[in-house]
């Protein structure tokens, strides 16, 4: 076989993917005629265009909200990772952000219990496993991420559903006139309680806001980080710390707009500099991606061949919030 169905099989490790980025198009469409949720085209896909990260999150956002009952949270999950495990995923530290369904009154109890019964029979039909990251949505704010993180840890206590595949929390959503030191508090609450900590910076930020989510959120990976390369000693501290970085090419050129061409991402720099930049879809169902296909864009985009192509996926193990036991098995 060639490079491209090698790279399709390959098994993969994903860290940077959101559930919801994840629903497919007839999903959308009848979740919103479900919950009566006005979307303003027929076919979702005529949304799934982007000049922006704003832009992008406007949609991202309308997806979100045809999202009600636990039942819609068990159907995207299961399809979630069924549709990865297609395309050879095997393991995915999942981002799902609940801000707007508990603006709306709904609870992360149902949220979450909804994730964790579509995830696990996902899990029993192809073997895929999926662990949860909270994220907290910034165009929400600080208060709101610690309730959240307060809501969670009750969960934690009361011994409720599902509640154990939450393994850390993370940020997303708009970069713009937002400090990452405004949620010190909640990302202190969270990893008081021994959860994992990533944050999303530097998609539309510089190098200064991602060394401040490892200084002040003590965030132990950077999703995106496309700016690090700007700033010399920030880079070297990446490289000698091992922080990971996820990133997710064609998402960068779709979504954020971030370089003209694939071939023109940072990717390759990023990891000729030594750093450990892992490679992940963000939201494959509304950029027209899955994980097999961004392994082989990006082979085909810099040249690479079957070796590196492994080393990436290696390195996504070694990114990965597993204990090294479990680490052990990936590879
Ligand atoms: N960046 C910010 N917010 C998001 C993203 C992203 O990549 N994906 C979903 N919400
Ligand atoms: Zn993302």
């Amino acid at each position: 076989p060639g490079l491209a169905e090698a790279l399709e099989a390959l098994p993969k490790v994903e860290l940077h993917c959101h559930v919801e980025g994840t629903m497919r198009p007839a999903t959308v469409s009848d979740l919103a005629a479900a919950n009566e949720v006005d979307l303003p085209v027929a076919d979702p896909t005529e949304l799934y265009r982007y000049d922006s990260l704003d832009g992008f999150l406007r949609v991202f956002w309308l997806v979100q909200s045809v999202l009600v009952t636990q039942g819609d949270w068990a159907r995207l999950a299961y399809e979630s990772a069924v549709d990865g495990a297609a395309h050879g995923l095997v393991y995915r530290e999942s981002f799902f952000t609940p801000a707007r369904h508990l603006a709306a009154g709904r609870t992360l109890a149902e949220v979450v219990a909804g994730l964790d019964e579509g995830l696990a029979a996902a899990e029993a039909e192809t073997g895929v496993r999926v662990a949860l990251i909270l994220d907290f949505d910034r165009d929400f704010g600080a208060a709101a991420a610690e309730e959240t993180v307060d809501a969670l840890l009750a969960l934690r206590r009361a011994g409720a559903t599902g509640v154990e595949r939450v393994v850390g929390v993370g940020y997303d959503s708009t970069e713009i006139g937002q400090e990452p030191g405004w949620y010190a508090e909640a990302f202190r609450r969270a990893g008081a309680a021994g959860l994992r900590r990533t944050a999303h910076q530097g998609e539309d930020s510089g190098p200064e806001a991602i060394a401040a989510c490892v200084d002040l959120l003590g965030a132990e990976r950077i999703d995106h980080g496309l700016s690090i390369l700007e700033d010399p000693d920030v880079t070297s501290r990446f490289v000698d710390d091992q922080i990971a970085l996820t990133v997710c090419p064609s998402s960068n050129i779709r979504i954020a707009n971030a370089f003209p061409t694939l071939a023109e991402h940072v990717f390759p720099e990023m990891r000729h500099r030594g750093l450990l930049a892992t490679l992940n879809t963000d939201d494959p169902a509304l950029t027209d991606l899955d994980l097999g296909r961004e392994y082989r864009a990006v082979a085909s985009a810099f040249g690479w061949g079957w070796d590196t192509m492994v080393d990436i996926a290696l390195d996504g193990v070694a990114a990965c919030w597993l204990p090294d036991d479990g680490k052990a098995v990936l590879r």
